[in-house]
């Protein structure tokens, strides 16, 4: 049993916390979206491929820091509302440097897409290749009052996206912590949530080298799709453990708890949308092309031949 059989009749929808009572979509039926939701046939519309070779280099793009991300939030608290991950934030960071972002951006929440045991899940593809997951943290501007006031605005929000890999031969420390309320079957069914005793920064979860990133103006990949989404996906990606990739394959439920035979939340995935002629930017360090298809020597080289190129010059 999966998801593809589930219809979310749900006050919750996508990444807001309040909008469009009584519609209702699924991951099984995603080409009915746009009979409810107008906005998710239209231009601008993510996730996308983001092929490397297709980005413009944009030389005003500044480096993301970890230390940005090191403050943890006041509160944190899991949900599972019926089709993926989440945890919303209080307090979260803010990220304030135009060179990185256009306005005053801070983080509300976090939530994940993810495969099965045997298929890929990550929405983006990068260089037409899948990961098996893909974390978004979602932030919004600050010149407006709350994430559901700039959800529809086309400056209000920006998601951040990194790539996620089972490979890791232990388990993710960091990703061990956020997901114990789902290890000890706390939140695993529709509309639990929990706190956390403990907050943790952002900071924990995140690759190594986060200089290398793509950027590109699209959508919510939820309904109801608004293109109000500034995306900015990290090359190098999160890995986790097969052990921790079994859990949210085979733990998490879209049906509420006590419902006999309840559905997986897997798959919850978009697939990748028309660009219709959008640019997509990346960042001026030379970039890794694809973990799983690439070995690392190959973008080595790719960076050692664009130096040989200036130094020849
Ligand atoms: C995983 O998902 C794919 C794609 O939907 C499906 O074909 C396959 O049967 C699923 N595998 C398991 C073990 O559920
Ligand atoms: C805001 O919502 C309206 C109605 O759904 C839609 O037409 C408009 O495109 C949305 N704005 C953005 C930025 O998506
Ligand atoms: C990130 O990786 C790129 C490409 O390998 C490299 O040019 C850059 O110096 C790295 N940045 C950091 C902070 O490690
Ligand atoms: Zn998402």
């Amino acid at each position: 049993m999966n998801i593809l059989n589930t219809l979310f009749f749900v006050a919750v929808v996508g990444i807001l916390a309040d909008a469009t009572l009584g519609a209702s979509w699924s991951y099984g039926d995603i080409s009915a979206w746009a009979t409810n939701y107008a906005t998710c046939a239209t231009q601008q519309q993510s996730p996308i491929d983001i092929v490397h070779d297709d980005a413009i280099v944009d030389t005003t793009l500044g480096d993301f820091t970890h230390a940005l991300f090191d403050a943890p939030p006041q509160t944190m608290t899991i949900k599972n509302p019926g089709y993926t991950v989440q945890i919303d934030l209080t307090g979260g960071y803010t990220i304030d440097d135009p060179s990185l972002l256009p306005g005053v951006f801070k983080a509300a929440q976090f939530h994940l897409h993810w495969g099965n045991s045997s298929s890929a899940g990550s929405e983006h593809l990068f260089n037409g290749n899948q990961y098996w997951g893909e974390l978004h943290i979602v932030h919004y501007n600050t010149k407006y009052p709350d994430l559901g006031t700039a959800a529809n605005e086309s400056d209000g929000l920006a998601v951040l996206g990194f790539f996620i890999t089972k490979d890791y031969p232990q388990d993710n420390t960091a990703v061990q912590r956020m997901i114990q309320p789902l290890t000890e079957d706390r939140v695993n069914y529709n509309s639990e949530s929990e706190s956390y005793t403990t907050t943790f920064s952002m900071e924990t979860f995140l690759p190594n080298n986060i200089s290398v990133y793509y950027r590109y103006q699209g959508s919510l990949t939820t309904p109801p799709c608004y293109e109000s989404v500034m995306w900015t996906v990290f090359s190098e990606p999160i890995r986790i453990s097969t052990a921790q990739a079994n859990i949210f394959e085979t733990r998490i439920f879209s049906a509420d708890r006590g419902t006999s035979n309840p559905d997986l939340v897997n798959n919850n995935y978009r697939p990748a949308q028309p660009l219709n002629g959008r640019t997509v930017f990346r960042s001026t360090q030379c970039s890794g092309t694809g973990s799983f298809s690439m070995p690392t020597f190959h973008f080595v080289a790719l960076c050692a031949t664009v130096i040989g190129l200036i130094i020849v010059r």
